[in-house]
């Protein structure tokens, strides 16, 4: 049998299936589909506990830069925040494939709270709580407080990723589709779908 969800989401119906051992084809119109399931299917033994804290450390240190092109960057993020935000994106974006997928939802988390953005509301939106929030991480140790949350929720990926391999996903065949083009695509089979339609 293979299970086919259209409006995937976070991708919980993969993950579901791994653990009767379905295959599975998730559709969705956010690609952000794509990291968090590449997140969710992560193996404790893909790292070690004590590369994850080395990781953690070398950020920190990282000469590599990320800054993405916005012409609006100054809008969400405050300035002081710009040096420290462009050296860990560089630094997790170097990282290999399997690596990388530790750090990436856990520094989006961060960048998200460190940003003018309300991380209370579903989508972006500068509220007056954000404005206030980042007006009192200027005034402490932000810089602290930042790789404090990222560690936080790196580990508190990690312990998801344990907790899902208690029960025991199977290896199964699985495609996922994302982005505007999930509006004209076709199912890549032609074997028998059991179709879930959600509302
Ligand atoms: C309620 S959520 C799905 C929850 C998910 N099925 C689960 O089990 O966790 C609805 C999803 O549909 C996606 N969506 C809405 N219209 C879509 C379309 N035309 N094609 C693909 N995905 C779409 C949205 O991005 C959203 O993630």
């Amino acid at each position: 049998m293979k299970i086919f969800d259209p409006f995937a989401g976070y991708g919980t119906v993969g993950l579901v299936c791994r653990v009767y051992g379905y295959d599975y084809e998730l559709w969705d119109l956010n690609p952000m589909i794509e990291i968090i399931h590449k997140s969710a299917i992560l193996r404790k033994s893909d790292i070690k506990i004590q590369n994850l804290i080395e990781l953690l450390e070398e950020i920190k240190k990282s000469q590599k830069q990320f800054i993405p092109k916005w012409s609006n960057l100054n809008y969400w993020f405050p300035e002081e925040f710009l040096p420290v935000l462009s050296k860990a994106w560089g630094f997790v974006h170097s990282l290999p494939e399997n690596i990388k997928y530790f750090f990436l939802i856990p520094l989006l988390k961060t960048t998200r709270y460190f940003s003018f953005a309300d991380e209370k509301v579903h989508k972006l939106y500068k509220s007056k709580y954000s404005r206030k929030k980042i007006k009192n991480l200027l005034k402490g140790n932000w810089e602290t407080a930042f790789y404090k949350m990222l560690r936080e929720e790196v580990f508190k990926l990690y312990n998801k990723i344990c907790e899902y391999e208690k029960l025991k996903p199977k290896q199964v065949n699985f495609k996922i589709k994302s982005g505007i083009d999930t509006l004209e695509t076709q199912l890549s089979s032609s074997a028998r779908i059991h179709q879930i339609y959600k509302t």
